[in-house]
């Protein structure tokens, strides 16, 4: 380990770790740019082919942004996407990046460091850099934006120099350092572990503005919520989000093991779509949509006696038509992926007669991702971490989530030594208790 993660590790002072040197290469979780290709009539798109860990250069800090050395960080679905090169090579952006010359050319090189969550401590800041100082513990949001684009500062997210960190940039959080912008900062919640704190930002973030933020769905007391996923990295924080917001979340999960995890939540209504025959990968024809979008809206029915105001949908293909069909007149589906394929058919007749809206969302701006995390600082929201992995396990980890075999949020301890560490407020964390803080936490120690 270089010295400056030993003085992190140790509890440096600020002062002292604006001393050290940072290390010229570090550890991370990287993809080729030579692999591109090598799944090329490959049905079985395997990460762990594709997902390296091994030392990268240090680049350079740019005067707005700051060094982070990473305690933790966590898998998301991005980093599938990445390493499957699947709907398109992330090299593409980072080569369309780079071709903006000055410290935007650091990003475009023949490989990439992904990871788009992370947990850590600060320890450089460029010379621009205002709020924040090395020692500090943060948060990393996932959105990088340009602060002198007139369109940021009506919504970041409407910025056409917005990208997602470690999957249209270079630099990510599945390393033991990452490089980001100051304005992709936050406090990290006192109470929370590392490997806690890091499960957060991406997917709840994401899933507070589709559901509660200005540009989302706005829902409000006693909105029926249908997520699909409801034990996913959005699902499940989609689910709490509905709970406080004294809505009520109707979650569909894929087994009777995830029901449970899912009442565990505090889930009100549970549907297993095995049970109304959405268990296949048979394609979701015009007649299919209807024949299901009926048999799913009786189970919803019976359950709650309405259809549902919102339905939650990342899915795709394999569930957007029922979404649209099973949504209440004058409800809404908010949208933000497409996990199952991105063609999506719908019978739009449903949709105008009926005046449905489709909402598309991305992420969210730092405003929104700031009373996201605030909820976590309140104890209001709690992590959904199922499982935790050291970084040289990063493929196997991504592996679970590639093949829906996991729950929640898959963590990854990057320069943390082991998991539980990195909580500063412990009063706090008893005021509100280990089992509401972990109700998806089915392994306390590291898996390999
Ligand atoms: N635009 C954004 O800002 C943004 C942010 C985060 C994520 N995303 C996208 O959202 C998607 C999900 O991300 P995530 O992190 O929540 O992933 P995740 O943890 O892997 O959750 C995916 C969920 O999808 C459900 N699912 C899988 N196949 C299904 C099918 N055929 N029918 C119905 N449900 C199915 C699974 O639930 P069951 O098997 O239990 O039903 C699983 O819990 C990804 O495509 C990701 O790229 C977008």
């Amino acid at each position: 380990m270089d010295l400056l993660a030993e003085a992190v590790l140790a509890g440096a002072a600020p002062d002292h770790l604006e001393t050290l040197d940072l290390p010229r290469e570090y550890l991370a979780a990287h993809i080729r740019a030579q692999d591109v290709g090598m799944f090329d009539g490959v049905a079985d798109k395997d990460v762990r082919k594709s997902l390296r860990v091994g030392h990268v250069p240090m680049p350079e800090p740019a005067p707005d942004e700051v060094v982070v050395a990473v305690m933790a960080s966590s898998i998301n679905y991005n980093t599938v996407w990445s390493a499957t090169f699947e709907p398109v090579p992330t090299f593409n952006f980072l080569e369309r990046y780079g071709r903006q010359d000055g410290f935007a050319a650091r990003h475009d090189l023949p490989h990439q460091v992904l990871g788009s969550d992370a947990a850590g401590v600060v320890v450089r800041v460029g010379a621009g850099v205002r709020r924040w100082r090395a020692g500090d513990h943060v948060v990393v949001s996932c959105v990088q934006v340009d602060d002198q684009e007139p369109a940021t500062h009506n919504d970041a997210m409407l910025g056409a120099e917005q990208r997602i960190w470690g999957y249209e940039t270079n630099f990510g959080g599945l390393a033991h350092y990452t490089l980001v912008r100051a304005s992709q900062l936050l406090p990290k919640p006192a109470h929370l572990t590392w490997e806690e704190a890091a499960c957060v930002l991406l997917t709840a973030a994401t899933s507070y503005r589709m559901l509660v933020g200005e540009h989302g769905a706005r829902i409000k007391q006693g909105d029926v919520v249908l997520i699909w996923g409801a034990t996913g990295g959005l699902g499940a924080y989609a689910v709490q989000l509905v709970k406080n917001a004294g809505g009520i979340p109707v979650g569909v999960v894929s087994s009777e093991r995830k029901a449970e995890l899912l009442r565990r939540l505090g889930c009100d209504v549970v549907i297993d779509r095995n049970a109304i025959g959405l268990g296949g990968d048979a394609p979701l024809t015009p007649e299919r949509t209807v024949e299901l979008g009926k048999r799913l809206g009786r189970a919803i029915r019976a359950e709650v006696g309405e259809d549902p105001h919102v339905v939650f949908d990342y899915i795709g293909q394999a569930t957007f038509g029922l979404s649209v069909f099973v949504v209440r007149r004058g409800g809404v589906v908010v949208t933000c992926g497409s996990s199952t394929g991105y063609q999506h058919q719908f019978d739009n007749r449903y949709l105008w007669m009926n005046l449905k809206r489709i909402i598309g969302s991305h992420a969210a701006n730092l405003q929104e991702q700031a009373e996201c995390n605030r909820l976590f600082q309140l104890g209001h929201l709690s992590p959904i971490l199922s499982s935790v992995h050291r970084l040289e396990d990063v493929a196997e980890a991504a592996r679970l989530v590639q093949e829906n075999r996991h729950t929640g949020k898959v963590g990854v301890l990057c320069l943390a030594p082991e998991p539980g560490l990195g909580v500063t407020d412990p009063e706090l964390r008893a005021r509100i208790g280990e089992e509401r803080l972990n109700p998806l936490r089915e392994l306390s120690a590291v898996s390999g």
